[in-house]
């Protein structure tokens, strides 16, 4: 991979160093390593640090080799998803993280080029697997001609915050018994029928956001990454996290939420009797946010959201 074939900007990069600090540690994981635009800025902060780079997609995993290879032994890049982060990174559990970052969601590479599917460009084939043809998993276009009515509305509606969901799901469930859907046309078709209106750029993307959620499982992927990746910080270890959907924020701010917790006896208790100690701490109570700037400069970082949490 040309590494100027991989453009993406990384998001938030003054905000993350601050809440990651590496100048303090060895030890860093970036598990969405993308093109490699965080990760560079975490070497180049602190000389001494090694970083481990994972992202199931092949591709950006050869960009960020590319980006990162005159750092030679420091940067430590390859391909999985971060749910599994506790096997992946074996043989580095007894030295435990110093810090570690989920930038989620998709590169600015992966929605720029047609055949990986995430765009709603007109012709684009409806796949949007993260892990390119190598995952295994149902493209969009399985997961929509196959799914029961029943789970496709729950995409729409959970994911896509959409109020017409079941008019949704009925129209597609109805349409491709005639033909299965294939592009990125054939849905935003069928999401007009069931809408009585053309989709305006933003219903789109939410729809295929909504889409893109489910096929790579990613609110799951997200539980099980941030638990697994907690595990295998040091103490004073450091977590960050930028979201872009209100979802996976909800779910990273519920956990750091949890994992602050000194108490975790019932509410209805009368008195504490766990003793329990707070795994860590919060180190943002509200997320971060973008800059004016920023955004101008960079409008995907639009809906960021930055939240970090210490293991004590
Ligand atoms: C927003 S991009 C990261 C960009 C990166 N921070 C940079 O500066 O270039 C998100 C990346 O996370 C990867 N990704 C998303 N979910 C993942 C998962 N569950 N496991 C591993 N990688 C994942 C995507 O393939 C994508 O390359």
């Amino acid at each position: 991979m040309n590494g100027q074939a991989f453009s993406h900007q990384p998001v938030m990069a003054e905000e993350v160093l601050k809440l990651l600090e590496p100048e303090r540690g060895h030890w860093f994981l970036d598990a969405t390593v993308g093109g490699g635009g965080h990760a560079q800025r975490i070497l180049e902060a602190n000389p001494s640090a090694t970083l481990i780079g994972l992202d199931q997609d092949t591709e950006a995993v050869a960009a960020a080799r590319e980006r990162l290879a005159g750092f030679g032994d420091r940067a430590r890049v390859m391909t999985g998803n971060f749910r599994d982060a506790a096997e992946l990174l074996e043989e580095y559990i007894d030295v435990g993280l110093d810090g570690a970052l989920l930038d989620l969601g998709v590169s600015s590479h992966q929605i720029d080029t047609m055949a990986r599917g995430f765009s709603f460009r007109r012709g684009t084939p409806l796949n949007m697997r993260m892990g390119g043809t190598t995952g295994g998993w149902r493209t969009a276009a399985d997961l929509l001609n196959t799914a029961s009515e029943e789970e496709l509305g729950k995409i729409f509606r959970d994911y896509g915050e959409e109020r017409k969901w079941r008019g949704m799901s009925r129209e597609i469930a109805r349409r491709r018994q005639q033909k299965p859907l294939r592009t990125a046309d054939d849905l935003v078709a069928a999401a007009s029928t069931a809408l009585w209106r053309p989709l305006s750029p933003r219903d789109k993307a939410r729809l295929f956001q909504a889409v893109r959620i489910a096929v790579n499982e990613e609110l799951e992927a997200l539980r099980d990454g941030l638990d697994a990746i907690a595990r295998l910080l040091k103490t004073e270890g450091r977590l960050v996290v930028i979201s872009y959907h209100s979802l996976e924020d909800r779910i990273v701010k519920e956990t750091f939420r949890e994992w602050s917790r000194e108490c975790v006896c019932p509410p209805e208790l009368p008195i504490c009797t766990c003793r329990g100690h707070a795994l860590g701490h919060r180190l943002t109570k509200k997320p971060m946010r973008p800059t004016e700037t920023e955004v101008s400069a960079n409008p995907r970082a639009r809906s960021a959201r930055l939240r970090g949490w210490i293991r004590g």
